[in-house]
């Protein structure tokens, strides 16, 4: 046996006449001239034209001696597809029903090329298999059994740069449901092995779910049964074989060896489901017996068959295994007087199609937004599945085997014109809308800001108008709308209120913004005229252009992977709310304790729906960004009103407390230590900027929120207000200003348009606090922002009347140096001067290092160092090693 019971496949298809097509079929001839219906005399099957299916390709027929051999109308025309990867039928079903679905591929030399292709064939969002033909005059034939889950099947022609891809015909036939039924994978026929045993040659009939029945050639030593069978007496089952099928059979020629069933399949990984037909021939005496067990590759697969006459056996026990070789073996039992025989067979290789296809509610919304805009670009079949062929301008996201959906859809420039379309509000997962660069007029509609999930939304560059609905002005949200000629702002239109939730923070921030404004106005003068001789920081461009993408998870609920604690257990870890050690913004903060170990459990006050955002917000982002320098979120409680984060304890509070003297003495902060704070700040900020992708901008950098733990290591805390930032380019972001007065950028105030540098400007302004000691706002007479009172003083060149007096000198003054000459580029007016970040961090260490090289010897003559320190001025923006 071995080699030679393996098969061998030879087709001879002959054609029985049967029944009227039935109802569950359709039976598409592609290629065929639209509106074409006719029934092909030698099957008595109905075909209709593909063109209510497909709006693509190009119709084809097959060489005229092709016709003269191939006597099927159905096998002659064909449709092609010389443009576009991706070409799909989009075919109506019943879904939830199980299918055989079929597709013929008969070249035919259609093409006067002789130039055979090879193409693959996709089944919705799964790749099905590649065509291959081998010969230009046999139709190859892929057939699969298939539940679709949707009410539309697609099937896709992919060009893998093999040949154009064509296609013949396809068609569906509706099985019983409770046949070929399967653990939620598809079979697909292996090699043409659905065997009429016995049989000399093959049958198709449509009374028999039109399948075609190939004689196979096995190559064993076999004796063929055939028996006739009458149709009224014959017993068939829901597989419905059919008394032609079952009234031939094999038996081995030697009746006393079994029979083997065996092949070598082209892949060792792959299943499969066997399904054996079985209908006892004859009638058996009294003193006969019939009974085999069959095993499949050794393993006894079932036992004591004994077939019944006239009537239909079907066994199968899926899957049968994977292999080198898959043998199956009917053994006669001991008592059995006959050998075993075998009636049909069904072999079929297993389709795990793992991947779903796309929501059908996404489905059906872009496909609206696609007409509705005649979008001009290659979008076939499923928009998110295969993955490889994402529709251009989407993306998706993709959670194991439940639907994909839509989270980005990017029209820029796409020539759209008339209103943003209604559809777009059915893409409820959509986290980022672009539609910036067309001709789009009307109104900003209300329901992009009922898209909970939208953090992005472009509508730059339109011709939109009226009034932005104010409710997209959420934190949540990025909102771009610039060159919108007709657009206005709620209260340019028509003075309505704002109702921009952030109305806490305006109000102040536009009291402090006309003292803010001032300064810079003076600053200017002072920085342009009496300026030190350092020169313009050289900067360079944000390096790094990343695209958007968002890691997160499903944001729905805060259902993330940390711990969540009950409102209970927030108690226990509080004891309740024992310990007050903060007050923020949005709550207060208290000392905890989880086995020991100390946390910070910061609660949001109830009333402050400004505050969830921020809290969602916080969440987010700290679930995602982790980093030496950012304080780490031990869990989050999230119970009805009670809304809390729970924090690594920071057991030396934060910076302010230290620098205004608030805090015991304990813990003075040398100049080595403050750099070193410092230096960690800054290390957070970059790793926000640059480490995450998308960058994140704090936003809120103030020296209460560097935390402080019992080593003096520094944080950045409170994410409250953090963005995340759509880069293409280094461009900037226009958002609700937020941040706290002192700290926020009057680059960013003015223009609202947030950039990397906004943070930077903050962090400068928190160094000169490490520096000198003061506050923001300087208890001077002038109440002078910190940053125009020691640019007053460096004016006068003394650096002991800069820096923090309670240091007693004990610094070395060209690490102080350096550090007011970061400090001060950092909080240019002119974003454009002030360093990236990373350039802040290296400069910082290397203060540190010459404060460290110099801790020894306090005497060193400082005007001389003074000089040298400003030949170093000049700050190279060197790439960021990473
Ligand atoms: C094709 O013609 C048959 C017979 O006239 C009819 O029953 C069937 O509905 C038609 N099919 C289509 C798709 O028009
Ligand atoms: C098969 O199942 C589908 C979905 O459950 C149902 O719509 C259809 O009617 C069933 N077909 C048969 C023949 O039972
Ligand atoms: C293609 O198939 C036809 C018909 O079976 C056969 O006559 C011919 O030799 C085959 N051609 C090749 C190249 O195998
Ligand atoms: C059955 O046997 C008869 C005579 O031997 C033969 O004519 C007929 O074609 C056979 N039928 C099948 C289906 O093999
Ligand atoms: C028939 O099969 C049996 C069992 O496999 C074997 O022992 C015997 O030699 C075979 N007879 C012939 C004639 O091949
Ligand atoms: C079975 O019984 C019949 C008579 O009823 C007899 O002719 C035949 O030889 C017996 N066959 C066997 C295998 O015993
Ligand atoms: C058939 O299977 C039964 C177990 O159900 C076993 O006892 C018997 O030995 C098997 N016979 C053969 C020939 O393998
Ligand atoms: C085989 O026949 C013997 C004697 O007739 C009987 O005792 C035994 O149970 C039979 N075995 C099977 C598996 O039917
Ligand atoms: C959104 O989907 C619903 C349900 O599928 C549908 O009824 C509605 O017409 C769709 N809306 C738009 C604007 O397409
Ligand atoms: C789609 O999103 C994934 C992950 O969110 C990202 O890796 C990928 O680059 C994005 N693809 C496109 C074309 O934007």
């Amino acid at each position: 046996m071995g080699m030679s019971s393996t098969f061998v496949g030879v087709l001879v298809l002959v054609i029985l006449i049967q029944a009227k097509g039935q109802p569950g079929f359709i039976s598409i001839d592609c290629g065929a001239e639209p509106g074409v219906n006719y029934t092909e005399p030698s099957l008595d099957i109905n075909y209709v034209s593909d063109a209510n299916f497909i709006n693509t390709g190009v119709r084809g027929i097959i060489t005229s001696e092709e016709i003269s051999t191939h006597t099927q109308r159905q096998l002659w025309k064909l449709r092609s597809f010389p443009e576009g990867k991706r070409n799909c039928y989009k075919i109506s079903i019943t879904r939830g029903s199980n299918y055989l679905i079929r597709t013929t591929f008969l070249y035919g030399n259609y093409d006067g090329r002789n130039m055979l292709p090879q193409f693959d064939l996709l089944l919705g969002a799964n790749k099905w298999d590649t065509v291959t033909i081998n010969n230009a005059s046999i139709d190859e034939v892929y057939e699969i059994i298939h539940i679709p889950s949707l009410d539309f099947v697609q099937i896709c022609l992919v060009n893998t740069g093999n040949g154009t891809p064509f296609i013949t015909a396809i068609e569906f036939r509706t099985l019983k449901n409770d046949t070929y039924v399967t653990e939620s994978v598809s079979l697909e026929l292996y090699n043409y092995l659905r065997c009429d045993l016995g049989s000399n040659r093959g049958y198709r009939a449509s009374d028999d779910y039109d399948r075609f029945w190939y004689t196979c050639d096995f190559e064993e030593d076999w004796t063929r049964l055939n028996a006739s069978i009458p149709d009224d007496s014959f017993v068939d089952n829901d597989f419905k074989p059919g008394a032609t099928i079952m009234s031939t059979a094999v038996t081995p020629a030697n009746g006393s060896a079994p029979l083997v069933i065996s092949w070598e399949p082209d892949d060792e990984t792959a299943e499969f489901y066997v399904y054996m037909h079985f209908t006892e021939l004859q009638v058996l005496t009294t003193n006969q017996t019939r009974q085999f067990n069959i095993t499949m590759n050794g393993e006894l697969w079932y036992d004591n068959l004994s077939p019944q006459y006239m009537s239909v056996s079907t066994i199968y026990s899926p899957p049968g295994g994977s292999g080198k070789e898959i043998k199956f073996s009917l053994e006669r039992t001991e008592n059995s007087t006959l050998p075993p025989f075998i009636n049909a067979i069904e072999i079929f290789k297993v389709k795990h199609f793992h991947q779903s296809d796309t929501f059908q509610g996404d489905v059906d919304a872009i496909t609206k937004i696609k007409s509705a805009y005649g979008v001009n670009r290659d979008w076939e079949g499923d928009p998110c599945a295969p993955a490889a062929y994402l529709w251009d301008g989407l993306n998706c996201s993709y959670h194991g085997i439940e639907s994909p959906r839509i989270t980005t859809l990017n029209l820029s420039s796409s020539g759209l014109h008339g209103k943003i379309a209604p559809s777009i509000s059915n893409l409820t997962m959509l986290e980022m809308l672009d539609l910036s660069n067309n001709s789009l007029n009307g109104e900003i509609p209300d329901f992009l800001s009922q898209l909970q999930h939208l953090k992005i939304l472009n509508l730059e560059k339109n011709n939109l108008s009226g009034l932005i609905p104010p409710a997209l002005n959420k934190d949540s949200l990025l909102l771009r709308i610039d060159q919108n000629p007709y657009l206005c702002e709620a209260d340019q239109c028509n003075k309505k209120k704002n109702k921009k939730h952030n109305s806490i923070a305006t109000p102040i921030v536009a009291s402090v913004g006309g003292v803010l404004i001032l300064l810079v106005v003076v600053a200017a003068i002072l920085w342009t005229t009496k300026r030190r001789k350092a020169k313009a920081l050289k900067l360079k461009k944000d390096q790094s252009a990343i695209s958007p993408q968002y890691t997160e998870q499903n944001d729905s609920s805060l259902q993330y992977q940390k711990q969540i604690y009950s409102y209970s257990d927030i108690i226990t870890i509080t004891n309740n709310f024992n310990t007050i050690v903060g007050k923020g913004g949005f709550g207060t903060v208290y000392l905890g304790y989880i086995e020991d170990t100390p946390v910070a459990v910061k609660m949001l006050s109830p009333s402050s729906v400004h505050g969830y955002q921020q809290f969602q917000a916080e969440v987010k982002l700290l679930m995602r960004v982790h980093h030496k320098n950012l304080t780490s979120l031990v869990g989050y409680c999230n119970e009805g009103t009670h809304k809390g984060l729970v924090y690594e304890y920071m057991a030396n509070g934060n910076l302010q407390e230290h620098l205004s003297g608030n805090r015991s003495k304990r813990n003075f902060l040398s100049w080595e230590k403050r750099l070193r704070i410092a230096v960690d700040a800054a290390s957070g900020l970059e790793y926000l900027q640059n480490g995450c992708k998308p960058p994140i901008f704090h936003r809120d950098v103030k020296s209460t929120n560097i935390l402080l733990n019992e080593h003096l290591h520094a944080k950045l805390s409170d994410f409250g207000l953090s963005k995340v930032i759509l880069t293409d380019g280094g461009t900037d972001v226009s958002t609700v200003i937020a941040g706290t007065p002192g700290y926020l950028d009057p680059e960013y105030y003015l223009t609202s348009r947030l950039t990397e540098k906004s943070d930077v400007y903050s962090f400068g302004v928190v160094l000169l606090e490490i520096i000198t000691g003061e506050p923001v706002i300087v208890k001077n007479e002038e109440k002078s922002h910190i940053s125009e009172w020691v640019r007053s003083k460096m004016a006068k060149g003394d650096i002991y009347d800069i820096v923090d007096s309670r240091l007693k000198g004990e610094f070395d003054s060209n690490s102080v140096w350096k550090a007011v000459e970061i400090a001060t580029a950092c909080v240019s007016p002119n974003p454009n001067r002030r360093p990236i970040i990373s350039v802040v961090v290296s400069e910082l260490k290397e203060s540190l290092s010459l404060e460290l090289a110099q801790t020894k010897d306090r005497s060193t003559d400082t005007s001389d160092s003074v000089k040298q320190v400003a030949m170093n001025l000049i700050i190279e923006s060197l790439p960021h090693a990473r």
